[in-house]
C-alpha cells in the first residue's frame, strides 16, 4: 500500500492530536513506565584541592553549588593543606552546609604544618609542594575509584566553571579525557597543542584558532590540566595515574606533565572542546607571585566572568566583606544613567570585587531634556559643529553625556576635592587595574607633576606621531588627539579649567572637548572658541581601561578588531563616542541646531594604544 500525500498529512494530524492529548493528561500510564525507565545520570566524583584560595573559593564554590546535575549523583573529595588564610574553614563551612545534598562528601583537611620547608613564598611550587599535590590528585583518583563512580571532574580552586552545564556537555562528547576549555583576558587556557622535548608548553600555530574560536568542536591536544573529566568506565583509564609517576617518566616533577605522559604511556587521548564558553581561569603570573598579587589576578579573572554571567559567592559560604577603597582619590565617580541598571549592577558588583567605593552618579538622560529646558540651561551648539563622520549635529545623548561630566567637574570645584577618578559604566579593567592605577599616581606625586587630567581609558586618534612619554613617571604619555571618556583622574585646578571654558553655550561632544581643552583638537575652527587651550592632559600607557563592548569573543579583543564593535549600530550606547554610533541616532535625535560651517571628514584610524595583551604562557 502506498501512502499518498494526504495519508501522510492525516497520520501527522493523529500523531499531533496524540501528542496534544499526553501532555493534557499529566499523569498518563505510559509517562509512568518512560520514567521508570528512564537512566539515572552518570555517577561523577568531583575533586575539590584548595590551597590558599580563600579570595577565589567563595566563587568556585558557587559555580559547583549552580552545576545543572543532580546532586545526588555527584560526590564531593575535598582538600585543603599547607594554608596561611582561611581556607580550611571556609572549605568545611561550605562541605557542612552541602554534604545532604551530595552523594557523599570526603573532607582531608591538614592544618599542619603551614608550608613546605623547602619553598620561597607560599606560591612557589618547590619539589615537595609538586609531589604533594600529586599525590593528592592521586588519592582524589582512587577515592573516585573506591566508589565506582563513572566520571571524576578534577577542577582547580580558582577556576570559575560559569556555565551551568559545563558537566553534562562534557559526558555528552563521550571522551575518555576531555577538558572545557577555559578562558582568561591573555590568550591562556586550560590546554596546550604542542609540547617541547623537555615536556613544557610548546605554541603551536592550531592553538589560536582554538582559543579564539575560530575553530569550534572537541580537539586532541596532548595537554589539558586545570578542569577536565575522565571517564572511569574507559578499561584505560585504570592506567591513568598522578603518583608515582610512571617508571619511565622523563621530566622535571610536575602534576600535570606527570598526568599527561601516564595517557600517553597508555593510549588515552586528551580533548579540549570549545563549542560553548564554559568559564574562566586566571592567568599565572610568576613562578613567585605573593599571595595578593594572586588575590588581585583572581579578582580580575572574576570581573571578568561578572561582566559576562551574573555571578554569585556560593550561599553556603559566609564572606567578610572586603574593605572598599578610594584608591587614594578624594571620591571615584561612577557615571549611571538610572535607567541603565544592567550596566549598574555590573558595574557596582565589579567595583565590590575589585575593592573600588564609588559615589554613583546619576547621569543626565538627554532624551528626557526638551529644547526650552536646553535654552533655559544656555545650552547651545558650538558653531559650526558637525559630527565628523555622519555631517550630523549634537544630539540628545551627546548632551546629556556632556552635562553628567560637567556636573562632576562642578561637583569637585565645590567640594574642593584635590583629585578624582571618574568612571563611565560600560568599563571593562586591565588586570591589576587598582594597583597599577595607585602606583602611576604616587610617581606622578614624587614627580611632582603639574597635572589636570589623566586618562585610563580612551582611543587614540592621532597614531601617525608616536606619542612622547612623560620624563620621570614611568606609564605616562602626552596624549594627542583622542576620543572617549571612559576613566579620567581629574585634579581641582583641572576642574577649574574646563568650568572656566564655560563650555555649555559652544557645546561639542565631551571627547572633542577635552582634547580641545589641551590643545591637541585637529579643528582650528573649534579651538577658536575656547583660547585658553592650557589643559595639562596626560594618558596612562598602556590603558588601564576598555569598553566592555568587545564581548563578541568573552575574554579577548585586539586592537585591530575594535573598530568593528563600533561600527555595530544596533550596539546601544548613552554615550556617543564615535561616529558609527551617532550615525545611529541620527534620524531620531536632531535638535534643531543649525549647522554651517563646512567640515573635513575624518577617516577612522585603527586604535593602536599598545593593549599590553601577551600572550602569557
Ligand atoms: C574564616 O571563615 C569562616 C567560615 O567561612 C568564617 O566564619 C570566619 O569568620 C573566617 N575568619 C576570618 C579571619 O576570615
Ligand atoms: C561512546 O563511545 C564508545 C567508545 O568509543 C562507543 O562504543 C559508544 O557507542 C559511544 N556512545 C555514544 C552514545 O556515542
Ligand atoms: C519641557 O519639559 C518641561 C519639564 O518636563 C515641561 O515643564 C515643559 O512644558 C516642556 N516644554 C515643552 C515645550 O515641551
Amino acid at each position: 500500500m502506498s501512502l499518498g500525500r494526504t495519508g501522510i498529512r492525516l497520520f501527522t494530524v493523529i500523531l499531533v492530536g496524540k501528542l496534544f492529548l499526553q501532555t493534557r493528561t499529566e499523569e498518563s500510564p505510559s509517562d509512568h513506565l518512560h520514567q521508570a525507565e528512564s537512566l539515572l545520570k552518570p555517577t561523577v566524583l568531583i575533586s575539590v584541592l584548595a590551597r590558599n584560595s580563600q579570595h577565589s573559593l567563595p566563587y568556585f564554590l558557587g559555580c559547583i553549588d549552580r552545576l545543572e546535575y543532580p546532586k545526588d549523583r555527584i560526590a564531593i573529595w575535598a582538600a585543603t593543606d599547607h594554608n596561611v588564610d582561611n581556607s580550611t574553614a571556609m572549605l568545611e563551612e561550605w562541605l557542612r552546609g552541602v554534604q545532604h545534598l551530595y552523594h557523599s562528601v570526603e573532607w582531608r583537611p591538614s592544618e599542619q604544618p603551614s608550608s613546605y620547608a623547602d619553598e620561597r613564598s607560599p606560591k612557589h611550587w618547590s619539589d615537595s609542594r609538586f609531589t604533594y599535590v600529586m599525590k593528592l590528585r592521586q588519592a582524589a583518583l582512587r577515592a573516585a575509584r573506591r566508589l565506582w563512580t563513572d566520571y571524576i571532574l578534577f577542577v582547580d580552586s580558582d577556576n570559575l566553571l560559569t556555565n551551568r552545564h559545563v558537566l553534562s556537555d562534557m559526558i555528552a562528547e563521550n571522551l575518555t579525557l576531555v577538558a572545557p576549555m577555559l578562558e582568561s583576558k591573555s590568550l591562556y587556557s586550560n590546554f596546550w597543542c604542542g609540547i617541547t622535548p623537555q615536556g613544557y608548553y610548546r605554541r603551536t600555530p592550531e592553538y589560536i584558532p582554538i582559543r579564539k574560536w575560530k575553530r569550534q568542536g572537541c580537539f586532541a591536544v596532548p595537554m589539558v590540566h586545570s578542569t577536565f573529566l575522565l571517564d572511569l568506565r574507559r578499561r584505560a583509564s585504570q592506567e591513568l595515574a598522578f603518583h608515582p609517576p610512571h617508571p619511565d617518566y622523563p621530566y622535571h616533577l610536575d602534576d600535570i606533565m606527570a598526568f599527561a605522559f601516564s595517557a600517553r604511556q597508555a593510549g588515552v587521548q586528551m580533548y579540549v572542546c570549545n563549542r560553548d564558553h564554559y568559564g574562566y581561569l586566571p592567568v599565572p603570573l610568576k613562578q613567585d607571585q605573593t599571595v595578593e598579587e594572586e588575590e588581585e589576578s583572581f579578582s580580575h579573572t572574576l570581573t571578568e566572568a561578572l561582566i559576562d554571567y551574573a555571578m554569585e559567592p556560593s550561599q553556603y559560604v559566609h564572606l567578610i566583606p572586603k574593605e572598599s577603597g578610594k584608591m587614594g582619590f578624594d571620591e571615584v565617580f561612577l557615571i549611571n544613567l538610572k535607567r541603565r541598571t544592567n550596566r549598574r549592577e555590573r558595574m557596582l558588583r565589579s567595583l565590590a570585587v575589585l575593592g573600588i567605593n564609588t559615589v554613583l552618579t546619576e547621569a543626565v538622560d538627554g532624551k528626557a531634556l526638551n529644547s526650552s529646558q536646553l535654552q533655559a540651561m544656555g545650552i547651545d551648539m558650538l558653531p559650526g559643529y558637525k559630527d565628523p563622520y555622519s555631517e550630523r549635529v549634537l544630539t540628545r545623548g551627546e548632551i546629556g553625556c556632556f552635562l553628567s561630566h560637567y556636573n562632576i567637574w562642578k561637583k569637585v570645584y565645590i567640594c574642593v576635592y584635590v583629585a578624582v577618578l571618574v568612571l563611565e559604566d560600560d568599563v571593562r579593567f586591565e588586570p591589576r587595574f587598582l594597583s597599577r592605577l595607585v602606583a602611576i599616581m604616587d610617581n606622578v606625586m614624587r614627580a611632582d607633576l603639574d597635572w589636570d587630567l589623566i586618562y585610563v581609558g580612551r582611543k587614540r586618534l592621532q597614531v601617525k606621531e608616536p606619542e612622547l612619554w612623560v620624563k620621570g613617571v614611568s606609564n605616562l604619555v602626552h596624549p594627542g588627539y583622542s576620543y572617549w571618556t571612559l576613566g579620567y583622574v581629574l585634579s581641582l585646578q583641572g576642574a577649574k579649567k574646563l568650568l572656566h571654558a564655560k563650555p555649555l553655550n559652544k557645546m561639542l561632544p565631551v571627547d572633542e572637548f577635552l582634547p580641545i581643552m589641551f590643545n591637541q583638537h585637529p579643528k582650528d575652527e573649534y579651538m577658536q572658541y575656547f583660547p585658553q587651550r592650557d589643559l595639562r592632559a596626560f594618558s596612562v600607557e598602556p590603558l588601564l581601561l576598555f569598553p566592555t563592548h568587545y564581548t563578541g569573543e568573552p575574554g579577548y579583543f585586539s586592537d585591530t578588531e575594535t573598530s568593528t564593535i563600533w561600527d555595530d549600530e544596533a550596539v546601544e550606547t548613552d554615550w556617543d563616542r564615535d561616529g558609527a554610533k551617532r550615525r545611529h541616532e541620527q534620524e531620531t535625535e536632531e535638535l534643531g541646531f543649525r549647522a554651517v560651517a563646512p567640515h573635513s571628514v575624518h577617516h577612522r584610524v585603527p586604535d593602536v594604544a599598545a593593549s599590553g595583551y601577551r600572550d602569557e604562557l
